[in-house]
Order: C-alpha cells, then structure tokens, then sequence
C-alpha cells in the first residue's frame, strides 16, 4: 500500500481528490488531517469509493506533535514516512482574509511550515503544495508564466505566496521533494456557499439578491474541480521535483456573465443580480499560462458550459447539503458580509 496525507480533506477540493485518489489507485492508502473548520464539512465525505482505505485524523496542520505522530505511526514500504503528501489544507476565502486575516497566516504558513519540517525530519516521498494562481496577482493583458514575479494583493494571497515559496525553500534548502501547483478558479459540487459560483446559485433558488461587486467586469480561468484532481493525480506521478506548475481551465470569463447564465439556467429574472460595494483591492483579471503542464501532457477534459450547467443542476439537486451550511452560522458572516440578511 501506498500511504498518502491529504491535509484539508474535508473541503471542497480536497473531498474530490480523495474520491478520484481512491476510484483510480487501488493501492493508495489515505489519511485525512482536517481540523474541521466552518469550512470542512464531513457530509463531503459520504459515498468514499472504498471507504477501508481513508482514515479520518481531526486535528490541525499547525500541531506539530500531531503531525509528528502521524509520521511515526506511518510505515510506508519504502522506509518512514509518507509516499506522498497533499497540502491542501487552507483559509481560503479572500473576503474572510480582508476581516481578519490571523487564522489565514495561521493555518497557510505556519500550518505549511509544520508539515515542511516534518517531511525534512521523517521522510516523504512527495510533497505537494496547493498553492493559487492568486499569488501573481492581476493582470490586464497576457498570462502569467511559472516564471512571473509574484504580486499577491489580499491577505489571503500573501499567506499562500508564502507557504508557496517556503515549499520552495524546503527543497532548495533540505532537499524536501517538494511540488507547486498554483491553479486558477474552481467549481462544482461541494463548493461552500461563501464563495461565487455556489452563492449565486443558491441565493438565486432562494429568490435572493446576486451581491455583484463592483462593475461584475472582473475576469477568472474557471476549471472544473475534477480537472484539478486529476492534473495534482499527474503531477505525483510526472512532476519534476523542485517545480512549479500553473494549471488552468483555460475558461476565463467575467462574473456578470456567469450570473446572468446561473440566472437563465434556473428561470430566475436578471434584476436579482445586484451590483453592491467592490471588495477592497479586487484582482481585475486573473489569466495562467498552463503551457509548461500542457507540455508534459495534461490538458483539461472538461467543457466549461456544460460543467456549469451540472453544477447548476447539482445544487438544485443537493438543497440539504447547502441549506445546512446557509441555515447556521453563516447567516452571521452574511450580513457581516454583505449588511443584509440572508
Ligand atoms: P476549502 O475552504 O473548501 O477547504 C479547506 C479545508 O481545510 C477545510 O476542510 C478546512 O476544515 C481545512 N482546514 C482549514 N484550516 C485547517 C487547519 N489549520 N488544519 C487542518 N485543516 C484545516 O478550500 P478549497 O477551495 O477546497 O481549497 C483547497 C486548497 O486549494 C487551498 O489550499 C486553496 O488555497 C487551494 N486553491 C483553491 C482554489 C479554488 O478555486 N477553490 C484554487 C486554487 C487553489
Ligand atoms: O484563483 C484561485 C482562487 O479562487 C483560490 O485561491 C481561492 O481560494 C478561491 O476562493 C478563489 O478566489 P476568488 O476571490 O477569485 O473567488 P470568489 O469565489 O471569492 O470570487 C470570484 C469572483 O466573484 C471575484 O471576482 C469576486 C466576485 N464575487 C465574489 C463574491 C463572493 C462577487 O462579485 N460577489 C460575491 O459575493
């Protein structure tokens, strides 16, 4: 058996990669370090494909002792220590990050140091970190390279520019089999309700407001997560240690148009989307250039509209799943938020 450490395995991208991880590898064993945050949520969880190869840790990635003691009690085939580790554990949204960002700093560098310095002490194979495509920054025209200057301009996006560059250092320094991923825009199912796409879609079912920031002009790459899973899948496989590597849908699109479609879609009026205040200091246009990944072999299968649309259906089919979230305390981030009630 392969022993992997998925950190963060209970939100919204890192539940798909442990589905997809043991759907296509038999041979994988999987242990999931997530402390549960308003973000982690076990009904993620249901339906593992072999549930016998997943084991579930609560606990946070800034406990050392915690996270040493997964690595004693680790004995991977190849001496101690994990075959892989997937970071994915983070704060993650950028409007949380500009209220307060100390859980941000917290969990994305400390947390990525801990699990750094426990790979340098008792052994990985592999180490990927998650990083985003936040950490250049905006661009007007063109696309970012692996090789660009990182400009990261929120708080969340400094926190992850540096457990990005601390990964970095881990391998330059300690020789720590290290792998950056920096990824565009995510959707599908399982996406907390705080961030775009799901808010939009279930505000809409609800007869809600649509909070458009600003002109709704600003531009993401959207990917689907499953396209995400299997491109971080790749590159465990094909990634040359040491490496950064952009991955990109390829789809970018403004947000004015992906809520007028969520709109059509669910036969919603247009006149629920409203333009509200802009978030402070918000990326105009993010753009990846995926060529380096693109080279080694992986494209994304995925055809945006299509994705989008299933998306759709797939919280008008899951209501329990989002109004659990939406019913508890979120209602108090909303109208923190937002100044309106949900
Ligand atoms: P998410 O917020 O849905 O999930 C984060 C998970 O991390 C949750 O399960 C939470 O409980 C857990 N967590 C938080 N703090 C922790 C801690 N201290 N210890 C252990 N677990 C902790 O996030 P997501 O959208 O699935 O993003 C996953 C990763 O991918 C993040 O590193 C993020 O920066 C990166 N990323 C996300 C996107 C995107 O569009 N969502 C794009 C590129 C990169
Ligand atoms: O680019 C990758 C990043 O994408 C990830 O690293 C982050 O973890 C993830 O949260 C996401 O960040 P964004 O800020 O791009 O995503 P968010 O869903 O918050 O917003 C997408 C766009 O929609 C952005 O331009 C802001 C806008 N928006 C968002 C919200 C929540 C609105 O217009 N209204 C809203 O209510």
């Amino acid at each position: 058996m392969r022993r992997v450490l998925v950190t963060g395995g209970a939100g919204f991208i890192g539940s798909h990669f442990i589905k997809h991880a043991l759907r296509v590898h038999p041979d994988w064993y999987i242990v999931n370090l997530d402390k549960l945050s308003y973000a982690g949520n076990p009904d993620n969880l249901t339906g593992l494909p072999d549930p016998n190869r997943h084991k579930f840790v609560r606990g946070d990635i800034t406990d050392h002792k915690l996270v040493e003691k997964l690595w004693r009690d680790c004995p991977a085939g190849s001496g101690a220590g994990f075959d892989a580790v997937v970071n994915f554990a983070a704060e993650t949204h950028v409007d949380r990050s500009i209220l307060w960002a100390d859980d941000f700093i917290k969990t994305d560098v400390l947390g990525a140091f801990t699990l750094l310095e426990a790979a340098r002490q008792f052994g990985v194979n592999k180490f990927v970190q998650i990083s985003t495509d936040e950490v250049y920054g905006s661009i007007e025209r063109g696309s970012f390279s692996e090789d660009s200057p990182l400009n990261p301009r929120n708080p969340y996006s400094a926190s992850k520019a540096g457990a990005d560059r601390l990964a970095y250092a881990y391998f330059a320094t300690h020789n720590v089999p290290v792998i950056i991923t920096r990824c565009s825009n995510n959707f599908g199912p399982n996406q907390h309700p705080e961030k775009f796409m799901p808010l939009f879609i279930t505000n809409a079912m609800d007869d809600k407001p649509l909070p458009l920031y600003g002109d709704g002009r600003y531009v993401r790459d959207w990917i689907h997560v499953e396209d995400h899973c299997t491109a971080i899948d790749f590159l465990i496989a094909r990634g040359q240690l040491g490496e950064t590597y952009n991955i990109a849908g390829g789809n970018e699109v403004e947000n004015v148009a992906i809520a007028r479609r969520i709109c059509q879609r669910l036969g919603k009026p247009e006149s629920l989307i409203q333009s509200v205040k802009d978030r402070p200091g918000h990326d105009r246009r993010y753009s990846l250039n995926a060529g380096k990944l693109a080279a080694l072999g992986w494209k994304p299968q995925r055809d945006f509209n299509q994705s989008l649309d299933a998306t759709i259906d797939w919280y008008a089919a899951n209501k329990s799943w989002w109004r659990k979230i939406k019913g508890g305390k979120f209602k108090r981030y909303y109208a923190q938020q937002y100044g309106q009630r949900l």
